[in-house]
């Protein structure tokens, strides 16, 4: 059976993982599979935004533990490549990624959660970086990502603890974008792709890459970024049926992505 679905409905992809018999544990293969599903949305230039969830209790329960437990210092700096780098890629594709979280989120589930662009939580969601109470800590971004999202502060408080929260205090502290009941949580994650979906693709993708500069450089850097991005959008067909339909007074418009 399949561990990783991809379909496509309109200009949204959809990749859910289904591996129920260990929550979704971040193993090689696994990561593999969800590698080959990215590859299917990025070869497809008609898909805009993409979704990830999971099926059942868990989201990603976390990285596999049984498929760590035995490594050395080498072995498992080169296992941890693989979910490091599919955080990265991740973060680094050109379109949105939205995590519908389903249930638990933990460790390299949260992790992986953290690199998407929006995180929706279902009502039931736990969601914690335990590593510290195995004794490591994590290994594929958490670090980095958790305290730019929720604050230095808090970020410490989560990993020192290893405390795992509840959808409404993940609210609280900006780590979810929102809450919605279990059974409306895909209708929300698509409702949200396809407000994203109608508007310029270019303009979506541009936006997603000036934001990401932000991280990484001061104000004048990233206005001085923003504007090269900015201008470049005014050589595409996009930009003229965008600001075209507003001055012609047109209700909705058709992006072509070109
Ligand atoms: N790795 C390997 N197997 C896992 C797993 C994980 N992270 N999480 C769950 N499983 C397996 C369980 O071992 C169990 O397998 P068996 O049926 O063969 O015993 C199966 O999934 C179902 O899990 P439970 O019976 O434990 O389900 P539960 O509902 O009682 O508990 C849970 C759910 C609280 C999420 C619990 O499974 C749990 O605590 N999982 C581990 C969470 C965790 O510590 N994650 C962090 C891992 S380290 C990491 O991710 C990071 C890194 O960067 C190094």
């Amino acid at each position: 059976m399949e561990n990783v679905r991809y379909e496509k409905r309109g200009h949204t992809g959809l990749i859910t993982l289904d591996k129920a018999a260990d929550l979704n544990a971040l193993n090689a293969a696994f990561i593999q599979e969800i590698n080959n599903a990215l590859d299917q949305a990025e070869q497809d230039e008609d898909v805009y935004v993409l979704i990830l969830t999971g099926t059942g209790k868990a989201f990603i329960a976390g990285a596999d533990i049984a498929e760590m437990y035995e490594k050395d210092r080498a072995a498992i700096m080169e296992w941890s490549a693989l979910g490091s780098g599919l955080n990265l890629r991740l973060e680094n594709m050109k379109i949105p990624v939205i995590a519908a979280i389903n249930g638990y989120a933990l460790g390299g589930g949260l992790e992986l959660a953290l690199a998407c662009d929006i995180r929706l939580a279902s009502q039931s969601v736990k969601l914690g970086l335990p590593e510290t109470s195995l004794g490591v800590i994590c290994g594929a971004g958490g670090t980095q990502r958790l305290p730019r999202i929720v604050g230095e502060g808090m970020a410490k408080e989560l990993i020192f603890t290893a405390d795992v929260i509840d959808a409404r205090q993940a609210l609280n502290i900006g780590l979810v974008n929102r809450i919605v009941p279990a059974e409306d949580l895909m209708d929300a994650a698509f409702q949200i792709a396809d407000a994203i979906g109608k508007n310029g693709p270019i303009a979506i993708r541009a936006a997603k890459k000036a934001i990401a500069f932000s991280n990484v450089s001061s104000i004048e850097e990233g206005c001085h970024f923003e504007r090269e991005v900015f201008s470049r959008l005014f050589e595409t067909e996009d930009q003229k049926i965008g600001m075209g339909g507003f001055l012609r007074k047109e209700k909705n418009v058709t992006f072509k992505n070109r």
